[in-house]
């Protein structure tokens, strides 16, 4: 069997390939935050395409804590019912289902902007991508956040959802807590990196109280920020390896940030063009440092690379491959090795502000063919 379709464990969650559909906010969930049928039916068709591992895109903690319009919501017990039937779905097409809990802090799509209050984040400053004012949060306020990240890993786990993904990477809040320019707090909270990492310390030991021991937590997170002042490589290899300490039952490893790719002069933190798993190198670092798992995400197009891949990371995951083919493991696995049809055109993260996720070729040809 080709290595692509071997099975690995995260935690006590037993997976049946290698492949996994890194996070991917879909746009199509109601302003209320519940899922509506047409995101059910596309993540029904990512597991009857065989992917091995679903991560559903984010899901705010906290209403204060959401970025985008028709964003799944995970905050508040009323979204468990709505929410398990998207489980159910998914896992009666044979599929695997995590969900990805967030707050943005101040990174966010300006759309959402008229709705919020406050931005708030580690520091005080004017938001270097959005250009608004963001307020420090108290010590208080970061506990009750530990908390809302506590009670929505939690709802996740009644909804039925097999894991939780903390989203610690791309500039939201537990990353702009990393990041030494967005975070010039003098507590416990800022200063050196174990100070800085102690916002998703304290989030994942609550969770982990929260799901208990056998439920798996795993963690995307960015091996750099992009911009000077921001997280490297090392800092990110030493936060992933104490979380392995503290029982972190997989990493995926992404990078950036917008305000890198603000500085960069890039549309969008996703590259495009690509290169090919542009990132393994990093997720290679982190690899070393730790013993659980790791998942390499971006720029995997290619199965026979991935299969090379394979050899030295547990898994690979991958976004916009499976907006236009949700069907691309079958057909991997069914022996079809040419790439994946993607040409990371981006044209997937417009659309999903628009009318919510989609691809442009997918949407005039079923068969993914342009
Ligand atoms: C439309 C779209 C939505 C995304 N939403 C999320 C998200 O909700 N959470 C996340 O961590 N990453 C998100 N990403 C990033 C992907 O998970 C992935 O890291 C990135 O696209 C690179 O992988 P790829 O080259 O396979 O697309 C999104 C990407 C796209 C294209």
């Amino acid at each position: 069997m080709n290595i692509m379709g071997q099975p690995w464990k995260m935690g006590t969650l037993k997976i049946k390939n290698r492949l996994v559909r890194s996070a991917t906010g879909e746009g199509l969930s109601n302003e209320d935050g519940t899922p509506t049928q047409r995101l059910i039916d596309i993540s029904v068709e990512l597991a009857r395409g065989g992917v091995g591992l679903i991560i559903a895109g984010t899901a705010y903690i906290s209403r204060e804590g959401r970025g985008d319009k028709n964003t799944t919501g995970i905050d508040n017990n009323r979204l468990i019912e709505p929410l398990s039937r998207l489980c159910r779905a998914v896992h009666t097409a044979g599929g695997t289902l995590a969900v990805q809990l967030l707050h943005c802090g101040s990174t966010l799509n300006p759309a959402i902007l008229p709705e919020k209050e406050v931005l708030f984040g580690p520091s005080a400053m004017i938001d270097p991508v959005c250009g608004h004012p963001v307020v420090e949060l108290s010590k208080d306020h970061i506990l009750r956040i530990v908390d809302d990240y506590a009670n929505a890993a939690l709802r996740a786990k009644e909804a039925g959802f097999r894991a939780v993904q903390l989203h610690a990477a791309h500039g939201y809040l537990i990353n702009q807590f990393l990041s030494p320019s967005r975070n010039r707090r003098n507590d416990q909270y800022g200063g050196p990196l174990k100070h800085r990492a102690l916002l998703l310390y304290q989030v994942y030991e609550a969770v982990r109280g929260a799901v208990g021991k056998e439920f798996p937590i795993f963690i995307k997170m960015s091996a750099y920020d992009g911009f000077p002042g921001g997280v490297k490589p090392k800092e990110a290899a030493q936060v992933a390896s104490t979380l392995d300490v503290m029982g972190i039952d997989a990493i995926e490893v992404s990078a950036g940030t917008p305000e890198g790719a603000k500085k960069g002069g890039w549309d969008h933190i996703i590259p495009a063009p690509f290169k090919e798993g542009s990132l393994l190198k990093y997720a290679l670092q982190i690899k070393e440092k730790v013993n659980c798992p790791v998942i390499s995400v971006e720029g995997w197009r290619n199965p026979l690379e991935i299969t090379k891949a394979l050899e030295k990371i547990d898994a690979v995951s991958m976004s916009r491959p499976f907006i236009r083919e949700p069907n691309l493991v079958n057909r991997w696995l069914g022996g079809d090795l040419s790439p994946a049809r993607c040409i990371s055109c981006n044209e997937c993260l417009d659309l999903i502000m628009e009318s919510g996720l989609g691809c442009v070729f997918h949407n005039r040809n079923k068969d993914g063919n342009s």
